[in-house]
């Protein structure tokens, strides 16, 4: 297998051939679908819609989780061209940190060399647990700010020769996700909410999302811990490919889905069970990839109906 995570000419004649039908196409916004959300792709309405199995691309490497296919569906929303990797690669899966973003980086070379630089927006969704405590189950957040805990201890998709036909050496990260994006989509979401069009009881939150490697879900007090830092959700993926489409100049919309509640009260002692406090229960609140799974898919037929009603102004 080649080896991605140098720098290098990464087109070589195979993508250039895969990717050929793009050509014309002109995909304006890559679209990256986490836990349970891949079904934005059922509103594609290009006739001659493509899909590219991951499989097939040289580099790509297939996705081993649950609910996460490994599929490039090439489409129109309404009018838009859009680009949707259905599927995503996760750090804990065992890939190293810069393979998981080379989606991002061959398709931002493709559409620089073919496509005259028409992809220069990502919409990237994910499954987070909630820290913060006024958010609710299936309640959708729209990223602000990150922490990128592995990015701080080194594990950083830019470490590494810099790829400067992309970006700079030293990329800035403040501000990475448009404002002008999370305008269209307040806005937009309200409208909807307002038309019955999207579930009514759902809160828009804005909020900063702490990327953390997993594959376990928090302790206790690990969670707390991020809390206490200023986080609003907590998950484990997104920031390496924010971070390398910034790198790449292109517009960032990020939105998280809350599949749960993340528990935040410390343990219980048996010394005050031995006193006489009543036992709780263990299971209450823990959290587990079902549920996280069918959370968002309710969610997800909303951000589907809001993507495609803002593809067009992003
Ligand atoms: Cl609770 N933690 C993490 N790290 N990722 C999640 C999650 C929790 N819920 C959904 N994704």
């Amino acid at each position: 297998k080649e080896n991605i995570t140098k720098a290098s000419p990464i087109l070589n004649q195979k993508i250039t051939s895969h990717f050929a039908p793009i050509t014309k196409f002109e995909p304006k916004i890559l679209i990256i679908c986490g836990s349970g959300l891949g079904n934005l792709t059922d509103k594609l309405k290009l006739k001659s819609h493509l899909i590219i199995p991951y499989a097939d691309l040289p580099g790509f490497q297939q996705s081993t989780v649950q609910g996460h296919s490994g599929e490039l569906w090439v489409g129109h929303l309404k009018d838009t061209p859009v680009i949707i990797m259905k599927g995503r690669l996760h750090s804990y899966e065992g890939y190293d940190i810069r393979d998981t973003v080379y989606p991002i980086r061959l398709l931002n070379n493709y559409s620089k060399k073919f496509c005259n630089g028409s992809l220069e927006t990502l919409i990237v969704t994910n499954a987070a647990g909630g820290l913060n405590l006024d958010y609710k189950m299936g309640d959708i957040m729209m990223i602000y700010d990150h922490i990128n805990f592995p990015g701080l201890a080194g594990k950083h998709p830019l470490v590494g020769p810099n790829w400067d036909e992309d970006g700079d050496r030293f990329l800035a990260v403040s501000d990475a996700y448009d404002l002008t994006a999370r305008k269209i989509f307040l806005k937009k979401y309200i409208e909807l909410q307002k038309e019955n069009k999207i579930t009514a009881s759902r809160t828009l939150h804005e909020g900063t999302y702490s990327f953390v490697s997993g594959p376990t879900f928090e302790s206790r007090t690990e969670a707390r811990f991020l809390q206490q830092i200023g986080s609003d959700a907590v998950g484990m993926s997104t920031v390496p490919e924010v971070t390398v489409a910034r790198h790449c100049g292109w517009k960032v919309l990020a939105l998280s889905v809350i599949t749960n509640n993340v528990v935040l009260d410390l343990p219980q002692k048996a010394s005050d069970i031995a006193n006489g406090e009543k036992e709780i229960n263990l299971d209450e609140g823990k959290a587990n990839h079902e549920e996280v799974l069918q959370v968002g898919l309710a969610a997800a037929k909303d951000l589907e109906v809001i993507v495609e009603e803002i593809a067009a102004y992003l």
